[in-house]
């Protein structure tokens, strides 16, 4: 097949780990017989430098062009003044309302080869396999505010309307049933009147899924349980903030922040994909980032866009094996003298990639 996926490599870390996930692309387009076309545009920081703003008419234009974008990150303390009218994370979030991306898919897994580095026991880590579907265009995120008023308040409004909830909660219900039949709803329903609307709009959608388990968790009990006995979580879903805290929280399962993709998607296969993790400033310019969040991103791209599951499968398992070969980031790495650099470690995925068959 032939697919046009424009890059937004954006800052910090973003331009490495998208380096190493376009080479995964391009070696799975060549062992499939596919045709992949990049083009590269501006978002964020690097964006507000080039052009004054974090997504400039360009970069969407491309985006509009394309079948997928795959997304580094955004954002750097040479962008972060408090009262800068522009900032970096307005791309983003101006990406996601315009192609109307609201459901999130947040896949966190537990590898095995990695049980011992992770900060959790290896016992609670066994099974691991969640799924978070965040709400990603409405909520707190885009509700009505006052920024600037006379300086001494300032206020987001979390507003949720039935549809909203309803849309996204058929995304996590339609997961369920591919997996192993549960949904985890969060919310703040004892205190938020749109945390009210939310539980009951979930429950009202979930009586279209008579074989989805569905149960209400409050969010706070939640980032506890998260932790305590992450195992008993399927699909967890939640709205756009907490979902963007919580899985921060559990990528500690994974056994670092490195390690999680994601796909934003709206109601065709068009869909924006990044690892979760941001950009990193710390570590930048090293070749040291662990390309994983950016590669997996790729595999979902691969499936949910592309429609190429036996591909998106070879490209997981070929991460898999790379880690149970031993390969290493130095996020992951007790000792960082033993770590592999960004392109080292794209290397060992690659190695384990050509050893699929993903032809005939
Ligand atoms: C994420 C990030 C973004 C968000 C920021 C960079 C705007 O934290 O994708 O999780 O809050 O959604
Ligand atoms: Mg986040």
């Amino acid at each position: 097949m032939q697919a046009k996926i424009v890059t937004l490599p954006g800052d910090g870390v973003g331009p490495e780990v998208i380096a190493g996930a376009v080479r995964v692309l391009q070696a799975v387009a060549q062992q499939a017989g596919h045709t992949f076309s990049f083009e590269e545009a501006l978002i964020g920081g690097c964006a507000i430098d080039a052009a004054g703003d974090p997504l400039p008419d360009e970069t969407l234009r491309a985006c509009e062009g394309a079948d997928a974008v795959l997304l580094g990150a955004v954002g750097g303390p040479q962008w972060s003044d408090p009262t800068a009218p522009v900032r970096p994370e307005q791309g983003l979030l101006r990406l996601r309302q315009h192609f109307d991306l609201f459901a999130n898919l947040r896949p966190v897994k537990a590898y095995p080869a990695l049980a011992g580095f992770a900060p959790l026991r290896a016992d609670l880590l066994a099974d691991v396999d969640i799924l978070v579907v965040r709400e990603l265009t409405s909520g707190i995120y885009f509700g009505p505010r006052q920024e600037q008023g006379d300086g001494d308040s300032a206020w987001d409004t979390m507003l949720y309307t039935v549809e909203q909830v309803r849309r996204v909660a058929h995304v996590a219900f339609r997961a369920a049933r591919e997996r192993r039949g549960q949904v985890a709803s969060l919310d703040k329903a004892n205190v938020l009147a749109s945390m009210r609307l939310w539980r009951r709009t979930v429950t009202d959608v979930g009586r279209e899924y008579p074989d989805v388990a569905l149960e209400h968790v409050l969010v706070d009990a939640a980032a506890m349980h998260l932790l305590r006995n992450p195992a008993r979580f399927d699909v967890v879903l939640a709205g756009n903030m907490f979902g963007d805290i919580l899985s921060d929280e559990i990528s500690v399962l994974a056994g670092s922040l490195g390690m999680l993709p994601s796909a934003s998607l709206g109601n065709g296969t068009f869909g924006v994909y990044e690892p979760i993790h941001g950009s990193a400033p710390d570590i930048a310019g090293q070749g040291i980032a662990n390309p994983v969040g950016t590669i997996l991103s790729a595999a979902l791209l691969l499936r949910h866009s592309l429609g190429l599951d036996a591909e998106a499968r070879a490209v997981e398992r070929a991460v898999e094996a790379a880690l149970d070969a031993g390969a290493r980031t130095a996020d992951l790495a007790p000792d960082r003298g033993s770590a592999l650099s960004t392109a080292a470690f794209t290397d060992a995925v690659l190695s384990h990639l050509e050893q699929v068959p993903l032809r005939g």
